[in-house]
């Protein structure tokens, strides 16, 4: 099967891209640009401007499925104005609709926010994303996952492991998460799935409502020496840890979320012990995906 992936060369789109062609199906990447490091082999790029319905209606002619990423957020540096935010993202997920109603596309992911809702021009670009993915559900019988993604921004690998407690995700359980929801679709398992895409620590209640005081010593428990570690590399601990349930997600799409806290630990914990200087490091990329 041929998936188009929109927003293919970003960040998420990337790693997705990889995934996909793991799992056996062909890609058709489209983007305003392609991939900083060059168009990923056995791909077919297509440039495509999202607020261009006739570029989208390229891009989505001859394909069997959709996952639709191309948008911008608040964290680009130097920032893109909200007019941008507005016209990428809510013009070019309704010409993305149009054009998947136009071919009659009956599979299709759509990349929310945790941001959905909040106090900005893009939380409510999210808002309307998901609105429209249920007028389509409703007018065109589509199968659509809306994945409410946590935040996978590249950042420096003390603080992602940092994040991970709050409201970070690896970009590897991000693109995991998107490929199962891309089967459920296909496979019409779902109608209409609106899920968070975050991870999951497995830890006890008590742990997740007084991490700060009950979570250094949980951390040890699972990881001998994180005590240290966390105090080592001055690791700041959230008096309570950000925690959903996923448990839907794991039940209708066959998919969780593999790295956690005590996994970044683990990898700490390897790297200390060779001495790796990890204040240089960046995440994604750095841990085993
Ligand atoms: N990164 C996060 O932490 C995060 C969190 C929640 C949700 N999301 C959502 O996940 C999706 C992917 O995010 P990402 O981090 O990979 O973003 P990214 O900025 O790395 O990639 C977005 C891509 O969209 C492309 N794009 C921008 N304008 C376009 C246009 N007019 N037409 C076609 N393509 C265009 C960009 O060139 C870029 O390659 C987005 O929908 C984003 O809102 C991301």
């Amino acid at each position: 099967m041929k998936i188009l992936v929109t927003g293919a060369s970003g960040n998420g789109g990337q790693a997705i891209c990889h995934k996909l062609l793991e799992a056996g199906f062909s890609v058709r990447m489209a983007d305003v640009m392609p991939p900083a490091g060059g168009v990923i082999p056995s791909t077919e790029f297509m440039r495509c401007d999202m607020r261009s319905p006739g570029d989208i209606q390229n891009a989505v002619n001859g394909v069997d499925a959709v996952i639709h990423l191309a948008a911008w957020h608040s964290a680009h540096q130097p920032p893109v104005s909200d007019e941008t935010i507005f016209a990428v993202n809510v013009d070019g997920t309704f010409h993305m609709f149009e054009a998947c109603r136009k071919f009659g596309i009956q599979a299709i992911v759509y990349a929310s926010s945790m941001a959905y809702g909040h106090g900005s021009v893009y939380g409510v670009t999210k808002v309307i994303g998901e609105d429209l993915s249920r007028a389509y559900h409703e007018m065109t019988g589509a199968s659509i996952a809306n994945l409410r993604y946590h935040e996978f921004i590249p950042r420096p690998y003390l603080e992602f492991g940092a994040r991970l407690l709050r409201n970070g995700v690896d970009r590897s359980d991000v693109a995991l998460a998107t490929v199962a929801a891309l089967q459920a679709v296909i496979e019409r398992k779902i109608g209409l799935f609106t899920t968070i895409v975050h991870t999951h620590h497995g830890m006890p209640e008590a742990v997740i409502a007084n991490f700060k005081e009950l979570g250094p010593d949980w951390c040890e428990l699972m990881v001998p020496g994180s005590r240290e570690l966390i105090s080592k590399y001055q690791i700041e601990l959230p008096h309570t840890v950000e925690q959903h349930d996923l448990s839907e997600a794991e039940r209708l799409l066959g998919w969780k979320p593999r790295v956690g806290f005590v996994e970044f630990l683990r990898d700490l914990k390897i790297r200390d012990e060779q001495g790796e200087d990890v204040h240089s490091l960046w995440v994604p990329s750095e841990l085993p995906e």
